[in-house]
């Protein structure tokens, strides 16, 4: 039988070849009109053009890929047919940065195939929305293509300039970079999310969207450096997949944009994902969460046991009372169970999912925390050692569920997954989804350290809420290089943010660090109250110790902020300078603004046009006062009142390394 269908197909393939194949090029706009493809073949390669009202963006950039033990899948080809299709939709997220989200496409698939035998065949898949594209190559199931292994994508995406870009080195591990701006040729292997500002006004952002079964994708310059080439991670082998089809890569993405804003306001990235395999997800909930954590990166407490031990029964009973108190919904306890004592990260095989240390009696902890309205958030480090976990897996999921906690943060450190393989290959992506199914089961959410760079799967698992892979407030606690510099959460999101939620994890009240005191939280009260607003989280913390927060007036922002939004909006920003995000509460008339900048003090001007025009607002401002200065004085807060509306502009002056946090709460007319 398999034969006979094997027959067929070479027939058919044969009819194409002598009916000379289909048209050379074909092309697809935007809804709007204002993004148009081309995708033609030249000298029998593939490529793609994209303008943008009629300037190009991309010249004619090829597509292709390299096998093993095969000829690459890259020349001779021809077009043998094309369809288009279009799609309009409004979803709505469990959870998000905005609630409804518009899914508008026109869609172009072309079909490719080799001219000569084995005349294998692929599809390109281009969707073009008003604010981007996305595509990515579908293998169909054919006799000459069954399983493969892909040695290169060759993915181009070629520009007419060289263009200045955000970007953070690939050689880097964990995505935990300062972000480097130079012209395009001037880049090594990067990260995507590459932000890059054309010469001509646009923003373009390069990412990917739903990598599922692949390995990640890194761009790196060629072609005198305005060309941009894909680099696949690659398994400690040399190879990049292995594929069996039919299969399918991850879209790759390309958002175009007037401002840095309309990067973020973009939601192309999770459109191109799959709706959410979780059918009841009322479980799933935003929250703020407090926990045992900062002490031990301020070597103040330990994760392993000993005299100065952070997870105690006592200590959590501590941070229990705290949270419920300040109307913070979780608290998480890092350092809990078996495994921390000695060179951890060397014997990660020791950790033991299921087994807390004697000290923290989690019968009790659970208990006090249910009768505290407060909800346990568990903590598996696995030193990235994916055997040892994956073998306790199910085992440490049943043990949280039973005790009624349902969400865990998980944890990667070492720069290679069970001595061998990278956190974004194939591997590590294969590992990462397991892990994120298995909670799923178990009604868990996860919030994952050292992960593989985020594209965009919370639509799909909802349950996967946040993520690091971002240079966050644990380098001010210890970094030898002193910290991160005031500039650095003004770049954040609008690169590493456009890849979805990160648990930065500031909120800092108390600044000295006496143990470490060359690093320093480079900030001010105002700012790190203003992070709230601009660095989106589901799970959101407020990282500093209870009794830093005890008694100061500012903390009623953190207990006040949302972390679930109607609407967001980007009023204001310059990369690397200063932003101005604002956020509606869902389902709420409230807002809430942050403002920060770099270490330049600056005044700026926002008008309050995002607010209902039909309502009054009472603006609770947090500023930072006369004398505020992230290096001289970042603890001067100027707390204040006013009535606003629409119709008003805020003089918000910000210090140097400063910000400002507003809340907007309707007044009820009079
Ligand atoms: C690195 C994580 O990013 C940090 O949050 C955590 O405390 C340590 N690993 C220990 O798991
Ligand atoms: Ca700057």
């Amino acid at each position: 039988m398999k034969r006979y269908l094997t027959l067929i197909a070479a027939a058919v393939a044969a009819l194409g070849l002598a009916t000379g194949c289909g048209p050379r090029n074909a092309s697809v706009s935007s809804p709007d009109g204002s993004l148009s493809l081309e995708v033609s073949v030249r000298d029998g390669r593939v490529g793609y053009t994209l303008h943008r009202e009629g300037k190009a963006l991309l010249d004619f950039s090829t597509l292709g890929f390299e096998l093993k033990d095969a000829p690459a899948l890259r020349d001779g080809l021809e077009i043998c047919g094309t369809q288009t299709d279009s799609f309009d939709q409004t979803w709505e997220q469990v959870w998000g940065e905005e609630h409804f989200v518009r899914n508008h496409y026109n869609e172009l698939t072309v079909s490719l195939r080799e001219r000569q035998a084995p005349n294998r065949r692929f599809d390109v898949v281009f969707r073009l929305f008003d604010d981007g594209m996305g595509f990515r190559c579908e293998f169909p199931e054919q006799p000459d293509l069954g399983e493969f292994v892909i040695m290169d994508e060759l993915t181009e995406f070629r520009f007419p300039e060289d263009h200045m870009a955000w970007w953070m080195p690939t050689r880097e591990p964990y995505y935990e970079s300062i972000a480097r701006h130079t012209p395009l040729s001037q880049m090594d292997t990067v990260n995507t999310p590459l932000t890059i500002e054309c010469a001509g006004g646009e923003f373009l952002a390069l990412h990917e969207a739903n990598l599922t079964d692949y390995a990640k994708m890194s761009l790196y310059p060629v072609d005198g450096g305005t060309t941009l080439r894909s680099y696949l991670t690659p398994w400690s082998n040399g190879v990049k997949v292995y594929a069996c089809t039919p299969f399918r890569t991850p879209w790759r993405t390309i958002i175009v944009g007037d401002t840095p804003g309309d990067l973020v306001t973009s939601r192309l990235m999770l459109n191109l994902n799959e709706p959410s395999k979780i059918e009841d997800t009322s479980w799933i909930r935003p929250m703020k969460y407090i926990g045992i954590w900062w002490s031990m990166h301020l070597f103040q407490e330990t994760w392993a046991q000993g005299p100065n031990h952070g997870a105690t029964t006592e200590n959590m009973m501590r941070y229990i009372d705290f949270a419920a108190e300040n109307g913070i919904e979780g608290v998480l306890a890092e350092g809990w169970n078996v495994g921390w004592d000695g060179e951890w990260t060397k014997n990660s095989d020791k950790i033991r999912f299921a087994e807390p240390y004697p000290d923290f009696d989690i019968d009790r902890i659970a208990d006090y925390a249910a009768k505290k309205g407060v909800q346990l958030i568990g903590h598996h480090e696995t030193g990235a050692n994916t055997k040892n976990y994956e073998a306790q897996m199910e085992e440490a999921f049943e043990f949280y569920r039973k005790h009624g906690i349902r969400a865990v943060k998980t944890g990667y450190v070492n720069v290679l997954m069970d001595g061998k393989e990278l956190h974004d290959s194939q591997y590590g992506v294969r590992h990462y989804r397991k892990v994120i199914e298995t909670a799923a089961r178990y009604g868990i959410v996860i919030d994952n350290h050292e992960p593989v760079m985020p594209t965009g799967l919370e639509r799909t698992w909802p349950n996967l809420m946040t993520q690091e892979g971002v240079r966050g407030q644990e380098y001010n606690a210890w970094s030898p290089d002193g910290g991160n510099p005031p500039e650095h959460t003004t770049v954040v999101p609008f690169l590493r943010g456009l890849a979805g939620p990160m648990d930065y994890t500031f909120g800092t009240f108390d600044f000295s660090n006496p143990v470490s005191p060359f690093a320093r939280v480079q900030s001010t009260i105002a700012r790190e109250l203003a992070h709230y607003v601009v660095i989106y989280s589901p799970l959101q913390m407020a990282s500093d110790l209870p009794e830093h927060y005890a008694g100061q007036p500012a903390f009623a922002f953190i207990r006040d902020v949302a972390t679930d939004w109607e609407r967001t909006v980007v009023p204001q920003a310059v990369i690397g300078d200063y932003c101005v995000f604002a956020r509606q509460k869902r389902d709420s008339q409230e807002w809430l603004l942050g403002a920060i900048t770099d270490e330049t003090p600056r005044t700026l001007t926002v008008a309050l046009d995002f607010l209902d025009p039909k309502m009054h607002y009472r603006a609770q401002i947090y500023a930072d006062g006369e004398k505020a200065d992230w290096k001289e004085n970042p603890y001067d807060v100027a707390i204040s009142e006013r009535r606003v509306a629409a119709g008003d502009s805020l003089q918000i002056r910000m210090a140097s390394g400063g910000g400002c946090a507003i809340r907007f709460v309707p007044e009820p007319e009079k």
